[in-house]
């Protein structure tokens, strides 16, 4: 099954309302599955220190409802946001990254270290820096110094000296390749500066808030195993499968019918509608999940529902199985299904949320959104 059916059962068949408890946790349960998050973050991290440049990562690949400007061709990218880990060193120029959440078999296409330069104190800013990014070759010892003979060189990098402050991007693409094969050798970072023409002390990093430096990881999920990690319909609680009230159909006004279940509902035509794309909207807040996930703000989930009329035509797309099929069933046997009103063209999803170690993942889910629908 793919992700769209799925999230059409989810939707189809759950009250908009949400309000019984066991509804909602099937719910969340299911999302959480269907995005392969493994477990619900507890969030440490507040939406106010996500750092501007991921929130304009974000608004570039996708429209507020999260939809991606991609459209169908949109690759399958996960970018990730990593924070310094204070707690292995607090020294600014010492940066220590956990990459314990980056997946074994994910392809690292480059890695960026930025950090925020504050602005120049001096009166004459003729001069620039030398900045150079090591990598640590072994774990540094308090009051033992020799860790500093082993460094290998990452990226080097000459920064204008300005009475403005601004964001200095270094390559570090070769450093997290390196820890990806051997995770064990991850001692973190080294930066030396060097002023030109300048004194050295006049180079500070900024820390805290927004400023704070981050590890930016643009990847490429190579995991194909989503369909088989997704539970089987039969295995989705009874609960979830009928609808209370049709809610997300009132302004049609015409789907009075109770739907007992989706064998019933798939097989029979509904009412008069005929097939056509429905609109339902899932609020993350209902669900409380506007704390880790940062945008967008709910699920716009579109489904097909209606009925195919006897002779198809070009309007719902149909292939021509769908057309004989479905004058098979109207003109022969009745056993033989009708043609049914399904997604007929997909879209991605951007999401954008908190991993429960702090760290910040933009990823795209493809195939999460019916963009057309049709008769096959
Ligand atoms: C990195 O994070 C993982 C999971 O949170 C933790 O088990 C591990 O000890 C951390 N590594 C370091 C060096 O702090
Ligand atoms: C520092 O560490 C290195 C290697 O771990 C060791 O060979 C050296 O003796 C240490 N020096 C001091 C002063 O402890
Ligand atoms: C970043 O570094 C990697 C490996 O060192 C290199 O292959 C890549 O071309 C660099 N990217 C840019 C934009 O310089
Ligand atoms: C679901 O409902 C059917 C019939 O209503 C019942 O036979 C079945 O045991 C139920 N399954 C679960 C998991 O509750």
């Amino acid at each position: 099954m793919n992700s769209l059916n799925f999230i059409l059962l989810l939707v189809c068949f759950t009250p908009v309302s949400l309000q019984n408890g066991a509804e909602i946790t099937n719910l969340q349960g299911d999302l959480l599955n269907l995005l392969e998050i493994k477990e619900k973050p507890s969030v440490a991290r507040s939406r106010s220190q996500v750092p501007k440049y991921v929130m304009d990562l974000y608004k570039e690949q996708a429209h507020t409802t999260g939809f991606t400007k991609f459209g169908k061709s949109a690759p399958r990218k996960t970018i990730r946001t990593f924070f310094r880990d204070t707690s292995v060193s607090e020294d600014k120029s010492r940066l220590y990254f956990n990459l314990s959440s980056l997946k074994p078999n994910e392809q690292i296409e480059k890695a960026e270290l930025r950090l925020f330069k504050r602005r120049s104190k001096l009166e004459n800013t003729h001069g620039h820096f030398k900045v150079t990014v090591y990598r640590l070759n072994r774990r540094p010892v308090e009051g033992n110094t020799s860790w500093k003979k082993k460094l290998t060189t990452v990226a080097t990098k000459h920064v204008k000296c300005r009475r403005v402050g601004g964001w200095v991007v270094l390559n570090v693409t070769s450093a997290v390749s390196f820890w990806s094969s051997w995770p064990s050798r991850n001692f973190g970072l080294w930066i030396s500066v060097k002023g030109i023409g300048i004194p050295t002390s006049d180079f500070f990093i900024a820390t805290g808030g927004r400023k704070e430096p981050i590890l930016v990881i643009y990847g490429d999920d190579k995991d194909k195993k989503q369909d088989k990690s997704l539970r089987p319909f039969s295995e989705i609680p009874n609960e979830t499968r009928h609808n209370g009230e049709d809610k997300h159909n009132k302004g049609k006004g015409k789907n009075k019918q109770d739907t007992s279940g989706i064998m019933n509902r798939r097989r029979r035509s509904v009412g008069d509608v005929s097939c056509a794309r429905h609109k339902l909207f899932v609020k993350f807040r209902d669900l409380n999940w506007d704390k880790w996930i940062i945008a967008p703000r709910g699920f716009s989930a579109y489904y097909c529902m209606g009925t195919c009329p006897e002779v198809i035509d070009k309007y719902y797309d149909p292939s021509n199985h769908a057309i004989i099929q479905n004058l098979l069933h109207h003109r022969l046997n009745k056993n033989i299904p009708a043609a049914c009103c399904v997604p007929t063209s997909l879209n991605s999803m951007s999401l954008m949320y908190f991993e429960l170690d702090g760290s910040i993942v933009l990823k795209e889910y493809p195939g999460m959104v019916a963009s057309t629908c049709g008769c096959r």
